[in-house]
Protein backbone atom coordinates (compact mmCIF):
# COMPACT_ATOMS: atom_id res chain seq x y z
CA UNK A 1 0.00 0.00 0.00
CA UNK A 2 1.42 3.19 -0.95
CA UNK A 3 0.70 6.38 0.95
CA UNK A 4 -0.40 8.86 -1.53
CA UNK A 5 -0.94 12.89 -0.68
CA UNK A 6 -0.99 14.49 2.48
CA UNK A 7 -4.01 15.73 4.52
CA UNK A 8 -2.52 18.56 3.80
CA UNK A 9 -2.77 18.37 0.05
CA UNK A 10 -5.67 16.59 0.41
CA UNK A 11 -7.53 20.11 1.81
CA UNK A 12 -6.00 21.96 -0.70
CA UNK A 13 -7.48 19.89 -3.68
CA UNK A 14 -10.82 20.37 -1.92
CA UNK A 15 -10.81 24.02 -3.15
CA UNK A 16 -9.28 23.58 -5.93
CA UNK A 17 -8.04 27.00 -7.21
CA UNK A 18 -5.38 28.34 -9.95
CA UNK A 19 -3.19 27.77 -7.70
CA UNK A 20 -0.52 24.13 -8.11
CA UNK A 21 -1.70 22.92 -4.54
CA UNK A 22 0.57 19.83 -4.29
CA UNK A 23 4.04 19.69 -2.87
CA UNK A 24 4.66 17.01 -5.58
CA UNK A 25 4.64 19.05 -8.80
CA UNK A 26 1.73 18.23 -10.79
CA UNK A 27 1.54 16.75 -14.37
CA UNK A 28 -0.40 19.25 -16.40
CA UNK A 29 -3.41 18.32 -18.65
CA UNK A 30 -5.36 20.76 -20.78
CA UNK A 31 -8.75 20.60 -21.62
CA UNK A 32 -10.63 22.12 -24.38
CA UNK A 33 -14.50 21.25 -24.61
CA UNK A 34 -16.65 21.19 -27.99
CA UNK A 35 -19.97 22.86 -28.11
CA UNK A 36 -21.35 19.90 -30.38
CA UNK A 37 -22.47 16.56 -29.05
CA UNK A 38 -20.56 13.98 -29.43
CA UNK A 39 -23.44 10.94 -29.94
CA UNK A 40 -27.15 10.46 -29.00
CA UNK A 41 -27.32 11.50 -25.07
CA UNK A 42 -26.52 9.44 -22.54
CA UNK A 43 -29.29 6.23 -21.45
CA UNK A 44 -29.74 5.82 -18.13
CA UNK A 45 -29.99 2.04 -18.82
CA UNK A 46 -26.01 2.28 -19.05
CA UNK A 47 -25.70 2.67 -15.52
CA UNK A 48 -27.43 -0.45 -14.90
CA UNK A 49 -27.43 -3.76 -12.97
CA UNK A 50 -26.55 -7.44 -13.07
CA UNK A 51 -27.78 -9.76 -10.48
CA UNK A 52 -27.34 -13.40 -10.52
CA UNK A 53 -28.26 -16.82 -8.42
CA UNK A 54 -24.82 -17.26 -7.14
CA UNK A 55 -22.59 -16.77 -3.49
CA UNK A 56 -24.28 -14.10 -1.99
CA UNK A 57 -25.72 -12.06 -4.44
CA UNK A 58 -28.98 -12.69 -3.87
CA UNK A 59 -29.83 -14.67 -0.96
CA UNK A 60 -28.29 -12.78 2.02
CA UNK A 61 -26.83 -9.79 0.72
CA UNK A 62 -30.94 -8.72 -0.66
CA UNK A 63 -32.98 -11.23 0.22
CA UNK A 64 -33.60 -12.28 4.00
CA UNK A 65 -37.28 -13.73 3.50
CA UNK A 66 -39.64 -12.04 5.29
CA UNK A 67 -39.57 -14.03 8.64
CA UNK A 68 -35.85 -12.53 8.96
CA UNK A 69 -34.42 -10.59 12.07
CA UNK A 70 -32.86 -8.01 9.28
CA UNK A 71 -35.54 -5.38 8.57
CA UNK A 72 -36.78 -6.23 4.83
CA UNK A 73 -39.68 -5.53 3.12
CA UNK A 74 -41.52 -8.77 2.37
CA UNK A 75 -38.04 -10.38 1.81
CA UNK A 76 -35.69 -7.82 0.45
CA UNK A 77 -33.78 -6.53 3.19
CA UNK A 78 -34.41 -2.41 4.12
CA UNK A 79 -30.93 -1.04 4.34
CA UNK A 80 -29.89 -2.30 0.81
CA UNK A 81 -33.00 -1.55 -0.81
CA UNK A 82 -32.74 1.94 0.50
CA UNK A 83 -29.24 2.44 -0.64
CA UNK A 84 -29.92 1.10 -3.59
CA UNK A 85 -33.14 3.24 -4.16
CA UNK A 86 -30.69 6.39 -3.51
CA UNK A 87 -28.18 5.59 -6.50
CA UNK A 88 -30.93 4.90 -8.74
CA UNK A 89 -31.00 1.28 -10.41
CA UNK A 90 -32.61 1.92 -14.05
CA UNK A 91 -32.62 -1.57 -15.07
CA UNK A 92 -31.77 -5.15 -13.35
CA UNK A 93 -30.67 -8.27 -15.58
CA UNK A 94 -31.40 -11.48 -13.76
CA UNK A 95 -30.92 -14.37 -13.04
CA UNK A 96 -27.73 -14.91 -14.26
CA UNK A 97 -25.13 -15.06 -16.26
CA UNK A 98 -24.55 -18.91 -15.96
CA UNK A 99 -27.38 -19.58 -13.94
CA UNK A 100 -29.96 -18.40 -16.67
CA UNK A 101 -29.11 -21.04 -18.93
CA UNK A 102 -30.01 -23.83 -16.12
CA UNK A 103 -33.10 -22.27 -14.82
CA UNK A 104 -36.54 -23.24 -15.24
CA UNK A 105 -39.04 -20.39 -14.42
CA UNK A 106 -41.72 -22.55 -13.06
CA UNK A 107 -39.44 -23.58 -10.41
CA UNK A 108 -39.62 -20.18 -8.89
CA UNK A 109 -43.55 -19.74 -9.23
CA UNK A 110 -46.57 -20.97 -6.43
CA UNK A 111 -46.14 -21.55 -3.30
CA UNK A 112 -42.47 -21.45 -1.36
CA UNK A 113 -42.76 -24.38 0.50
CA UNK A 114 -43.27 -26.48 -2.81
CA UNK A 115 -40.63 -25.37 -4.47
CA UNK A 116 -38.30 -27.61 -6.07
CA UNK A 117 -34.31 -27.32 -4.81
CA UNK A 118 -31.89 -27.47 -7.77
CA UNK A 119 -28.35 -28.04 -7.91
CA UNK A 120 -26.67 -24.84 -9.02
CA UNK A 121 -24.70 -26.14 -11.87
CA UNK A 122 -22.36 -22.96 -12.42
CA UNK A 123 -21.32 -21.96 -8.80
CA UNK A 124 -21.96 -24.45 -6.28
CA UNK A 125 -24.31 -25.48 -3.27
CA UNK A 126 -28.26 -25.52 -4.07
CA UNK A 127 -31.11 -22.55 -5.24
CA UNK A 128 -34.07 -23.01 -2.89
CA UNK A 129 -35.68 -21.08 -5.32
CA UNK A 130 -37.72 -19.31 -3.27
CA UNK A 131 -36.47 -16.14 -4.63
CA UNK A 132 -38.44 -16.28 -8.18
CA UNK A 133 -40.40 -14.59 -10.66
CA UNK A 134 -43.02 -12.59 -7.94
CA UNK A 135 -40.37 -12.01 -5.53
CA UNK A 136 -37.70 -9.86 -8.36
CA UNK A 137 -40.10 -8.05 -9.61
CA UNK A 138 -41.64 -7.19 -6.01
CA UNK A 139 -37.78 -5.52 -5.70
CA UNK A 140 -37.81 -4.23 -9.23
CA UNK A 141 -40.69 -1.74 -8.60
CA UNK A 142 -39.66 -1.47 -4.99
CA UNK A 143 -36.25 0.17 -7.06
CA UNK A 144 -38.45 1.86 -9.69
CA UNK A 145 -36.27 -0.39 -11.81
CA UNK A 146 -36.65 -1.89 -15.47
CA UNK A 147 -36.73 -5.49 -15.65
CA UNK A 148 -34.26 -7.28 -18.15
CA UNK A 149 -35.32 -10.85 -18.14
CA UNK A 150 -32.08 -13.54 -18.57
CA UNK A 151 -33.77 -15.96 -20.80
CA UNK A 152 -32.50 -19.76 -21.53
CA UNK A 153 -32.37 -20.80 -24.76
CA UNK A 154 -29.08 -23.37 -23.35
CA UNK A 155 -31.88 -25.68 -21.88
CA UNK A 156 -35.29 -25.16 -22.75
CA UNK A 157 -37.80 -25.07 -25.50
CA UNK A 158 -38.30 -21.59 -26.66
CA UNK A 159 -42.37 -22.98 -25.98
CA UNK A 160 -40.64 -22.65 -22.01
CA UNK A 161 -39.38 -18.51 -22.66
CA UNK A 162 -42.43 -17.34 -24.68
CA UNK A 163 -44.60 -18.77 -21.98
CA UNK A 164 -42.80 -17.29 -19.07
CA UNK A 165 -43.03 -13.98 -20.41
CA UNK A 166 -47.05 -14.68 -21.35
CA UNK A 167 -47.32 -15.59 -17.63
CA UNK A 168 -45.49 -12.26 -16.93
CA UNK A 169 -47.38 -9.45 -18.93
CA UNK A 170 -50.76 -11.44 -20.25
CA UNK A 171 -54.14 -9.63 -18.80
CA UNK A 172 -57.52 -10.81 -20.16
CA UNK A 173 -58.08 -14.56 -19.88
CA UNK A 174 -54.71 -16.01 -20.72
CA UNK A 175 -54.40 -19.63 -18.76
CA UNK A 176 -51.12 -18.25 -17.87
CA UNK A 177 -52.11 -14.81 -16.61
CA UNK A 178 -54.87 -16.84 -14.62
CA UNK A 179 -51.85 -18.87 -13.12
CA UNK A 180 -50.51 -15.75 -11.95
CA UNK A 181 -53.44 -14.18 -10.37
CA UNK A 182 -53.55 -17.03 -8.54
CA UNK A 183 -50.20 -16.54 -7.41
CA UNK A 184 -50.42 -13.63 -5.91
CA UNK A 185 -50.71 -11.20 -8.91
CA UNK A 186 -53.37 -9.21 -10.61
CA UNK A 187 -51.95 -7.05 -12.71
CA UNK A 188 -49.74 -7.45 -15.80
CA UNK A 189 -46.13 -7.21 -14.97
CA UNK A 190 -44.29 -4.54 -17.33
CA UNK A 191 -40.97 -6.45 -18.93
CA UNK A 192 -38.63 -4.53 -21.19
CA UNK A 193 -36.09 -7.04 -22.01
CA UNK A 194 -35.26 -9.91 -23.06
CA UNK A 195 -31.87 -12.01 -23.25
CA UNK A 196 -32.18 -14.84 -25.30
CA UNK A 197 -29.52 -16.95 -23.74
CA UNK A 198 -26.02 -15.84 -22.11
CA UNK A 199 -22.18 -16.46 -23.82
CA UNK A 200 -23.84 -19.36 -26.04
CA UNK A 201 -20.25 -19.80 -26.81
CA UNK A 202 -19.65 -20.93 -23.20
CA UNK A 203 -21.78 -21.75 -20.59
CA UNK A 204 -24.88 -21.05 -21.99
CA UNK A 205 -24.32 -24.01 -24.61
CA UNK A 206 -21.14 -24.28 -26.11
CA UNK A 207 -22.25 -23.25 -29.68
CA UNK A 208 -21.12 -22.15 -32.72
CA UNK A 209 -22.08 -18.98 -33.94
CA UNK A 210 -23.73 -20.20 -37.22
CA UNK A 211 -26.49 -22.85 -34.70
CA UNK A 212 -26.63 -19.98 -32.20
CA UNK A 213 -28.01 -17.50 -35.04
CA UNK A 214 -30.25 -20.24 -35.93
CA UNK A 215 -31.63 -20.75 -32.24
CA UNK A 216 -31.66 -17.34 -31.55
CA UNK A 217 -33.84 -16.44 -34.50
CA UNK A 218 -36.50 -19.44 -33.69
CA UNK A 219 -36.56 -17.94 -30.03
CA UNK A 220 -36.82 -14.64 -30.92
CA UNK A 221 -39.73 -15.33 -33.19
CA UNK A 222 -41.85 -16.42 -30.09
CA UNK A 223 -41.29 -12.81 -28.32
CA UNK A 224 -43.58 -10.22 -28.78
CA UNK A 225 -43.21 -6.51 -27.66
CA UNK A 226 -39.67 -6.83 -25.86
CA UNK A 227 -36.54 -5.62 -26.43
CA UNK A 228 -34.94 -9.05 -28.10
CA UNK A 229 -31.15 -8.81 -26.41
CA UNK A 230 -29.07 -11.08 -28.70
CA UNK A 231 -26.03 -12.76 -26.35
CA UNK A 232 -22.99 -11.63 -27.80
CA UNK A 233 -19.05 -11.70 -27.63
CA UNK A 234 -17.04 -12.47 -24.41
CA UNK A 235 -13.74 -13.61 -25.72
CA UNK A 236 -12.41 -11.25 -28.07
CA UNK A 237 -14.52 -13.10 -30.78
CA UNK A 238 -14.86 -10.69 -34.26
CA UNK A 239 -15.97 -13.43 -36.15
CA UNK A 240 -18.98 -14.42 -33.96
CA UNK A 241 -20.20 -11.01 -33.74
CA UNK A 242 -19.81 -10.73 -38.17
CA UNK A 243 -21.81 -13.84 -38.00
CA UNK A 244 -24.59 -13.01 -35.52
CA UNK A 245 -24.93 -9.96 -37.10
CA UNK A 246 -25.22 -11.53 -40.79
CA UNK A 247 -27.44 -13.80 -39.98
CA UNK A 248 -29.55 -12.60 -36.81
CA UNK A 249 -29.92 -8.52 -37.16
CA UNK A 250 -33.21 -8.71 -38.51
CA UNK A 251 -34.50 -10.65 -35.07
CA UNK A 252 -32.50 -8.78 -32.50
CA UNK A 253 -33.09 -5.24 -31.12
CA UNK A 254 -29.71 -5.41 -28.84
CA UNK A 255 -26.57 -7.64 -28.75
CA UNK A 256 -24.22 -7.88 -25.89
CA UNK A 257 -20.83 -7.90 -25.43
CA UNK A 258 -19.06 -9.33 -21.77
CA UNK A 259 -15.82 -7.69 -20.96
CA UNK A 260 -13.69 -8.10 -17.36
CA UNK A 261 -11.02 -6.24 -15.72
CA UNK A 262 -8.64 -8.56 -14.78
CA UNK A 263 -4.87 -7.73 -13.50
CA UNK A 264 -3.05 -10.91 -14.27
CA UNK A 265 -4.77 -14.04 -16.16
CA UNK A 266 -7.91 -16.32 -15.51
CA UNK A 267 -5.74 -18.65 -13.38
CA UNK A 268 -4.21 -16.50 -11.22
CA UNK A 269 -6.28 -13.15 -11.48
CA UNK A 270 -4.82 -11.27 -8.43
CA UNK A 271 -6.05 -10.10 -5.39
CA UNK A 272 -8.92 -6.86 -4.39
CA UNK A 273 -6.47 -5.40 -2.46
CA UNK A 274 -2.94 -5.49 -0.73
CA UNK A 275 -1.57 -4.88 -4.49
CA UNK A 276 1.28 -2.51 -5.64
CA UNK A 277 1.81 0.18 -7.85
CA UNK A 278 2.34 -2.25 -10.60
CA UNK A 279 -1.37 -4.20 -10.27
CA UNK A 280 -2.51 -0.72 -10.23
CA UNK A 281 -1.37 0.04 -13.87
CA UNK A 282 -1.71 -3.42 -15.76
CA UNK A 283 -5.79 -2.94 -13.56
CA UNK A 284 -6.34 -0.04 -14.66
CA UNK A 285 -4.68 -0.57 -18.70
CA UNK A 286 -6.74 -3.86 -18.81
CA UNK A 287 -9.96 -1.37 -17.86
CA UNK A 288 -9.19 0.75 -20.37
CA UNK A 289 -9.22 -2.06 -22.89
CA UNK A 290 -13.00 -2.03 -22.92
CA UNK A 291 -12.84 0.64 -25.49
CA UNK A 292 -11.06 -1.30 -28.58
CA UNK A 293 -13.45 -3.86 -27.56
CA UNK A 294 -15.88 -1.80 -27.98
CA UNK A 295 -15.24 0.00 -31.07
CA UNK A 296 -13.93 -3.53 -32.77
CA UNK A 297 -17.51 -4.76 -32.32
CA UNK A 298 -19.16 -1.61 -33.51
CA UNK A 299 -17.27 -1.32 -36.49
CA UNK A 300 -18.91 -4.73 -36.92
CA UNK A 301 -22.00 -3.93 -36.51
CA UNK A 302 -21.78 -0.79 -38.27
CA UNK A 303 -21.35 -2.86 -41.57
CA UNK A 304 -24.41 -4.66 -40.75
CA UNK A 305 -26.36 -1.97 -39.80
CA UNK A 306 -25.34 1.13 -41.00
CA UNK A 307 -28.39 2.84 -39.32
CA UNK A 308 -27.87 2.07 -36.20
CA UNK A 309 -30.70 0.70 -34.86
CA UNK A 310 -29.47 -2.44 -32.55
CA UNK A 311 -28.08 -1.37 -29.62
CA UNK A 312 -24.72 -3.16 -27.87
CA UNK A 313 -25.58 -3.72 -24.60
CA UNK A 314 -22.26 -3.94 -22.32
CA UNK A 315 -24.22 -6.38 -19.75
CA UNK A 316 -21.71 -7.73 -18.07
CA UNK A 317 -18.38 -5.37 -16.72
CA UNK A 318 -16.13 -5.20 -14.15
CA UNK A 319 -13.14 -6.22 -12.12
CA UNK A 320 -12.94 -9.85 -11.43
CA UNK A 321 -10.32 -10.85 -8.60
CA UNK A 322 -9.35 -14.27 -6.82
CA UNK A 323 -12.01 -15.29 -4.60
CA UNK A 324 -10.45 -15.13 -0.96
CA UNK A 325 -10.65 -18.94 0.80
CA UNK A 326 -13.60 -19.79 2.20
CA UNK A 327 -15.92 -16.61 0.93
CA UNK A 328 -18.56 -17.30 -0.70
CA UNK A 329 -18.53 -17.56 -4.53
CA UNK A 330 -17.19 -14.70 -6.68
CA UNK A 331 -16.72 -12.78 -3.22
CA UNK A 332 -14.40 -9.76 -3.53
CA UNK A 333 -13.69 -6.78 -1.80
CA UNK A 334 -13.94 -3.21 -3.76
CA UNK A 335 -10.94 -0.63 -3.28
CA UNK A 336 -10.49 3.24 -4.66
CA UNK A 337 -9.00 1.39 -7.35
CA UNK A 338 -12.11 -0.50 -8.54
CA UNK A 339 -14.30 3.28 -8.62
CA UNK A 340 -11.43 4.33 -10.88
CA UNK A 341 -12.27 1.13 -13.23
CA UNK A 342 -15.84 1.91 -12.92
CA UNK A 343 -15.15 5.95 -13.99
CA UNK A 344 -12.47 4.79 -16.92
CA UNK A 345 -15.78 2.58 -18.12
CA UNK A 346 -18.48 5.42 -17.84
CA UNK A 347 -16.05 7.60 -19.59
CA UNK A 348 -15.43 5.08 -22.72
CA UNK A 349 -19.15 4.58 -22.33
CA UNK A 350 -20.30 8.15 -22.80
CA UNK A 351 -17.81 8.00 -25.58
CA UNK A 352 -19.65 5.23 -27.60
CA UNK A 353 -23.80 6.46 -26.85
CA UNK A 354 -24.02 5.71 -30.49
CA UNK A 355 -24.58 2.42 -29.61
CA UNK A 356 -24.04 1.48 -26.38
CA UNK A 357 -27.22 2.09 -24.94
CA UNK A 358 -27.50 -0.16 -21.74
CA UNK A 359 -24.99 -1.52 -19.11
CA UNK A 360 -24.62 -3.73 -16.43
CA UNK A 361 -22.04 -4.19 -13.95
CA UNK A 362 -21.66 -7.25 -12.43
CA UNK A 363 -22.83 -7.46 -9.74
CA UNK A 364 -24.88 -5.65 -7.59
CA UNK A 365 -24.78 -6.72 -4.46
CA UNK A 366 -21.68 -9.11 -2.92
CA UNK A 367 -20.48 -10.86 -6.01
CA UNK A 368 -17.62 -9.20 -7.65
CA UNK A 369 -17.21 -5.53 -8.59
CA UNK A 370 -20.08 -4.47 -6.06
CA UNK A 371 -22.27 -1.23 -4.94
CA UNK A 372 -22.73 -2.82 -1.67
CA UNK A 373 -20.82 -5.39 0.62
CA UNK A 374 -22.62 -7.40 3.19
CA UNK A 375 -22.33 -9.50 6.66
CA UNK A 376 -25.07 -10.72 8.48
CA UNK A 377 -27.27 -7.79 9.38
CA UNK A 378 -24.02 -5.22 8.67
CA UNK A 379 -23.90 -3.28 5.09
CA UNK A 380 -21.20 -1.32 3.57
CA UNK A 381 -21.23 0.83 0.28
CA UNK A 382 -18.29 0.49 -1.37
CA UNK A 383 -16.27 2.82 -3.74
CA UNK A 384 -18.02 1.70 -6.64
CA UNK A 385 -21.49 2.66 -4.99
CA UNK A 386 -19.72 6.66 -4.76
CA UNK A 387 -18.30 6.54 -8.07
CA UNK A 388 -22.06 5.71 -9.62
CA UNK A 389 -23.29 8.17 -7.06
CA UNK A 390 -20.92 11.10 -8.44
CA UNK A 391 -21.84 10.48 -12.40
CA UNK A 392 -25.30 10.60 -11.54
CA UNK A 393 -25.81 13.89 -13.21
CA UNK A 394 -24.69 11.94 -16.57
CA UNK A 395 -27.84 10.33 -16.69
CA UNK A 396 -29.76 11.46 -19.41
CA UNK A 397 -26.99 14.02 -20.31
CA UNK A 398 -25.55 14.52 -23.99
CA UNK A 399 -21.82 13.46 -24.11
CA UNK A 400 -19.98 16.94 -25.52
CA UNK A 401 -16.46 16.21 -27.54
CA UNK A 402 -13.37 17.27 -25.78
CA UNK A 403 -9.48 17.71 -26.53
CA UNK A 404 -7.65 16.69 -23.90
CA UNK A 405 -3.75 16.82 -23.77
CA UNK A 406 -2.25 15.21 -20.74
CA UNK A 407 0.93 13.56 -19.69
CA UNK A 408 1.61 10.22 -20.11
CA UNK A 409 3.23 7.85 -16.90
CA UNK A 410 4.58 4.26 -16.96
CA UNK A 411 4.89 1.65 -13.69
CA UNK A 412 6.98 -1.32 -14.54
CA UNK A 413 5.95 -1.98 -18.54
CA UNK A 414 2.31 -0.24 -18.42
CA UNK A 415 2.01 3.11 -19.80
CA UNK A 416 -0.91 5.66 -19.07
CA UNK A 417 -2.16 8.91 -19.85
CA UNK A 418 -2.53 10.21 -16.24
CA UNK A 419 -5.71 11.80 -17.06
CA UNK A 420 -9.06 10.80 -18.87
CA UNK A 421 -12.47 12.65 -18.63
CA UNK A 422 -15.62 12.90 -20.02
CA UNK A 423 -18.09 15.97 -20.60
CA UNK A 424 -21.61 16.24 -21.09
CA UNK A 425 -24.33 18.87 -20.80
CA UNK A 426 -27.77 17.77 -18.80
CA UNK A 427 -30.86 18.59 -19.89
CA UNK A 428 -31.17 21.71 -17.77
CA UNK A 429 -28.19 23.17 -19.38
CA UNK A 430 -25.33 22.35 -16.79
CA UNK A 431 -22.23 21.13 -17.68
CA UNK A 432 -20.96 18.41 -16.09
CA UNK A 433 -17.02 17.02 -15.59
CA UNK A 434 -15.68 13.71 -14.72
CA UNK A 435 -12.18 13.49 -14.49
CA UNK A 436 -9.61 11.09 -13.25
CA UNK A 437 -6.35 11.16 -12.27
CA UNK A 438 -4.80 7.06 -12.85
CA UNK A 439 -1.49 8.18 -11.48
CA UNK A 440 -0.91 6.38 -8.51
CA UNK A 441 1.98 9.03 -6.73
CA UNK A 442 1.53 12.28 -9.16
CA UNK A 443 -1.43 14.69 -8.54
CA UNK A 444 -2.62 16.10 -12.13
CA UNK A 445 -3.94 20.02 -13.00
CA UNK A 446 -6.57 19.84 -15.42
CA UNK A 447 -6.48 23.96 -17.30
CA UNK A 448 -10.03 24.22 -18.80
CA UNK A 449 -10.07 28.16 -19.76
CA UNK A 450 -13.67 27.93 -18.86
CA UNK A 451 -14.63 31.34 -16.88
CA UNK A 452 -16.62 29.39 -14.64
CA UNK A 453 -16.82 27.89 -11.20
CA UNK A 454 -17.39 24.48 -10.55
CA UNK A 455 -18.89 22.21 -7.79
CA UNK A 456 -18.76 18.71 -7.11
CA UNK A 457 -17.55 15.78 -5.07
CA UNK A 458 -14.04 14.32 -4.90
CA UNK A 459 -13.29 10.26 -4.23
CA UNK A 460 -9.63 9.62 -3.37
CA UNK A 461 -7.76 8.10 -0.25
CA UNK A 462 -4.63 8.03 1.14
CA UNK A 463 -3.46 4.19 -0.19
CA UNK A 464 -4.27 2.98 -3.44
CA UNK A 465 -6.13 -0.36 -1.98
CA UNK A 466 -7.77 2.11 0.46
CA UNK A 467 -11.24 0.15 0.99
CA UNK A 468 -14.57 0.50 2.94
CA UNK A 469 -14.90 -2.20 5.72
CA UNK A 470 -17.89 -2.69 8.44
CA UNK A 471 -15.61 -1.24 11.00
CA UNK A 472 -14.55 1.60 8.52
CA UNK A 473 -17.33 2.20 6.40
CA UNK A 474 -15.90 5.98 5.74
CA UNK A 475 -12.44 4.73 4.58
CA UNK A 476 -13.22 5.96 0.55
CA UNK A 477 -16.49 8.39 0.88
CA UNK A 478 -17.15 11.68 -1.53
CA UNK A 479 -15.79 14.71 -0.60
CA UNK A 480 -17.06 18.08 -1.64
CA UNK A 481 -15.20 20.40 -4.22
CA UNK A 482 -15.80 23.90 -4.92
CA UNK A 483 -13.17 25.51 -7.22
CA UNK A 484 -13.30 29.13 -8.49
CA UNK A 485 -11.54 30.51 -11.85
CA UNK A 486 -8.17 32.00 -11.63
CA UNK A 487 -7.04 34.47 -14.50
CA UNK A 488 -6.33 31.63 -16.77
CA UNK A 489 -10.16 30.35 -16.17
CA UNK A 490 -10.80 26.99 -14.27
CA UNK A 491 -8.20 24.93 -13.20
CA UNK A 492 -8.69 21.64 -11.80
CA UNK A 493 -6.58 19.71 -9.36
CA UNK A 494 -6.11 16.13 -8.70
CA UNK A 495 -4.51 14.44 -6.28
CA UNK A 496 -2.97 11.08 -7.24
CA UNK A 497 -5.59 8.34 -7.73
CA UNK A 498 -8.44 10.50 -7.99
CA UNK A 499 -11.68 10.94 -9.05
CA UNK A 500 -13.49 14.42 -9.22
CA UNK A 501 -16.73 15.04 -11.00
CA UNK A 502 -18.20 18.49 -10.83
CA UNK A 503 -21.05 20.62 -12.24
CA UNK A 504 -20.78 24.43 -13.53
CA UNK A 505 -23.67 26.39 -14.12
CA UNK A 506 -24.74 27.67 -17.47
CA UNK A 507 -22.42 30.92 -18.73
CA UNK A 508 -24.45 34.05 -17.82
O1 LIG B 1 -20.67 -12.73 -13.70
C1 LIG B 1 -20.22 -14.03 -13.50
C2 LIG B 1 -20.27 -14.89 -14.75
O2 LIG B 1 -19.42 -14.37 -15.73
C3 LIG B 1 -21.60 -14.96 -15.46
O3 LIG B 1 -22.45 -15.91 -14.90
C4 LIG B 1 -21.22 -15.35 -16.85
O4 LIG B 1 -22.12 -14.90 -17.81
C5 LIG B 1 -19.83 -14.76 -17.02
O5 LIG B 1 -18.94 -15.66 -17.54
Amino acid sequence: MKQLLSLAALSCALVATTAPAQAAPAAQARLDLGQDAAGPAIEPAVYGHFVEHLGAGVYGGLWVGPESAIPNTRGWRNDVVQALRQVGIPVMRWPGGCFADDYDWRDGIGDPAKRPVRVNRWWGGTESNRVGTHEFMDLVEQLGSEAYLAGNMGSMPPRALSQWLEYMTADGASTLAEERRRNGREQPWKVKYVGVGNESWGCGGNMRGEYQSDLHNRYATFLNQVVRVASGDGEGNDQLVDVLMARSGKHMDALTLHYYTIPGDWSAKGAATGFDATAWARTLKSAMGIEGRIAAVSRIMDKHDPQRRIGLYVDEWGSWYDTPPGAPALHQQNSLRDALIAALSFNVFHRHTDRVRMTNIAQMVNVLQAMVLTDGPSMVLTPTYHAFDLYRPFRGAAPLRVALKTPHFRIGDVELPSVDVSAARTPDGQLVLALVNLDPKQPAQVATGLKRAARGRLLTASAIDAHNTFAQPRAVVPVPVDAKPGKDGLTLQLPPASLLVVTLAPAP
